[in-house]
């Protein structure tokens, strides 16, 4: 089995391909294991990553996704299973517009289209978020609530889940849009995406650093772990395409928690003096984009399908320590 992660390089890219290279195999349509034979990673940067471009099984792949004969050098006719994970994050696309629907948007469209006319159906994870969300919300979000988005990378990401829904109704893909949470504790620096913070408040007072929190400690984000998101994005691809149905976006589960009860979970498990190390600089533009963003979910569906969530964010925060081998300062 050849398996294809665009954004390969990146954050979940990265973790992704190590979880793939660890298990070895992915069940087929059919639900059978299949060794999976080569793994390649295409990002605009070069996957760098010592563990990964030694494994013979992986191959990396520079170039950019809104290039047709990019896209037409790493899918062929044997590209089973694609990640498509490569894209502007929030706050970058809000930025530069054109960046945010060239890639975001074009760049899955020809993405899709490359699968047409190669004609092999492979199974398409495609990662959305909740910013897809917007507007005047129900007390809870549920996978068919209507999407009315706030942002440009929002609107990007919803209509590239209508092109995977047409896609994988007219027989030319086999795809599953899994809407991913906020992704929190990530490692490494800031980002630009306006979810940034959401990492950034528990990994910098760990690491003995003042953190800027941009938004009021009532705001309530939509969170998952690292470590679950790739368990999910790999649970997803493996889903049974009948028990899908003609329904293919899917809420990942996550756990629903205010920034102050982030906080408290961070006091919980490293003490007070690391949790004093947060600065709150409300920022206005960080807080329409996060605020417009639902904070609780209606996740059964894809809990009956197998997917699950964190426990707890003090949890989350064990966890991120543990796979970081962070010594809390
Ligand atoms: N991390 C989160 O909190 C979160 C939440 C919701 C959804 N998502 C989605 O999950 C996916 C992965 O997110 P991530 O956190 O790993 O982001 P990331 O920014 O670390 O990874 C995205 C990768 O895409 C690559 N990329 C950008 N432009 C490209 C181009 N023109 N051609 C090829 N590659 C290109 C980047 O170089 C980067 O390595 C994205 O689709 C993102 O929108 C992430």
């Amino acid at each position: 089995m050849k398996v294809l992660i665009t954004g390969g390089a990146g954050f979940l890219g990265q973790r992704l391909a190590r979880e793939l290279l660890a298990r070895g195999a992915l069940k087929n349509p059919s639900g059978t294991p299949q060794t999976m034979t080569e793994l390649v990673l295409l990002d605009v940067v070069a996957a760098s990553a010592a563990d990964l471009v030694g494994d013979s099984r992986v191959r990396t792949e520079v170039g950019d996704i809104a290039e047709a004969s990019v896209l037409e050098r790493v899918i062929d006719g044997e590209t089973s299973v694609i990640f498509h994970l490569a894209a502007i994050v929030s706050g970058q696309a809000e930025a530069d517009f054109e960046l945010g629907m060239r890639i975001n948007l074009d760049a899955s469209r020809l993405l899709l289209e490359t699968c047409r006319q190669r004609g092999h159906v492979p199974r398409v994870v495609f990662t959305s978020s909740v910013a897809v969300y917007g507007g005047a919300l129900p007390e809870i979000v549920r996978d068919d609530t209507a999407l009315h988005p706030q942002s440009s990378y929002g609107a990007q990401k919803a209509i590239a889940e209508l092109l995977l829904n047409d896609y994988t109704r007219r027989g030319f893909v086999d795809g599953r849009v899994l809407r991913l949470p906020t992704i929190s504790v990530r490692p490494g620096r800031p980002n630009a995406a306006a979810s940034s913070f959401a990492s950034g408040i528990v990994r910098e007072p760990l690491n003995g650093e003042a953190a800027v929190c941009p938004v009021a400690g009532s705001t309530r984000l939509w969170l998952l772990s690292p470590r679950r998101a790739i368990g999910n994005l790999i649970a997803g691809l493996e889903l049974d395409a009948a028990a899908l149905g003609d329904q293919r976006t899917l809420n990942l589960p996550g756990i629903s928690v205010s920034v102050d009860e982030m906080v408290a979970a961070l006091r919980e498990v490293a003490g007070d003096a690391v949790a004093q190390r947060i600065e709150w600089t409300p920022d206005a533009r960080v807080e329409r984009i996060v605020g417009s963003w639902p904070g609780r979910w209606d996740t059964s569906r894809a809990e009956r399908l197998g997917l699950a969530g964190d426990a707890s964010f003090a949890d989350v925060i064990r966890g991120y320590i543990a796979d970081e081998q962070v010594t809390a300062r």
